[in-house]
């Protein structure tokens, strides 16, 4: 059993860590958190919006497919920013994905309507779309980690 204090960490003046049992909804405070961050940090309101989203498809992709969503199994979302770089990494307690993102067909909504492609899909080529940078299905023995990446331009 976690302790309250616990769920979100300010490791250092750079550095908050948050972690999230497996339970729908949650991700909202890992939104909430990134979103607060890179407000006090100097990132553009649309940018915020941007980055809201990515948190939130991985977080949900973390919850559902890394850890089968048992609550048990802890989503644990790192946020940093240094040198004009905002950085998330998201873990999850699974072994990442068993396609990889090149492999994926990307979704193509003509055929989503026509039922031609799963209407779902959409998560991880969204991430692609609204971050600078991300680093799909790194696997450790702490478990599988996706890291994106936000340049704040001034
Ligand atoms: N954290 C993860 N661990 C293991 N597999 C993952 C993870 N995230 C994504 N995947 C795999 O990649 C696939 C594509 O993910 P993506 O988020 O694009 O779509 P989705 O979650 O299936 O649907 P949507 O996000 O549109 O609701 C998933 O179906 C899953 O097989
Ligand atoms: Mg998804």
């Amino acid at each position: 059993m976690i302790k309250e204090s616990e769920y979100i960490k300010v490791l250092d003046d750079n550095t908050i860590e948050i972690n999230l049992p497996s339970e729908l909804g949650y991700e909202r405070i890992a939104m909430d958190c990134s979103a607060s961050f890179a407000k006090i940090v100097g990132f553009l309101p649309e940018r915020i919006e941007d980055l809201k989203t990515a948190v939130s498809e991985a977080c949900i992709n973390a919850m559902e497919h890394g850890n089968k969503n048992h609550p048990d199994n802890r989503v644990v979302v790192n946020m940093n920013y240094s040198d004009h770089v905002f950085t998330v990494t998201v873990m999850d307690q699974g072994e990442g994905l068993q396609v990889s993102f090149d492999e994926m067909e990307p979704p193509d909504i003509t055929k989503k309507i026509n039922n031609l492609q799963t209407p779902r899909g959409l998560g991880l080529f969204l991430i692609k779309q609204l971050v600078d940078q991300v680093e799909f299905n790194k696997v450790s023995n702490e478990g599988h980690i996706i890291r994106m990446v936000l340049k704040l331009v001034k």
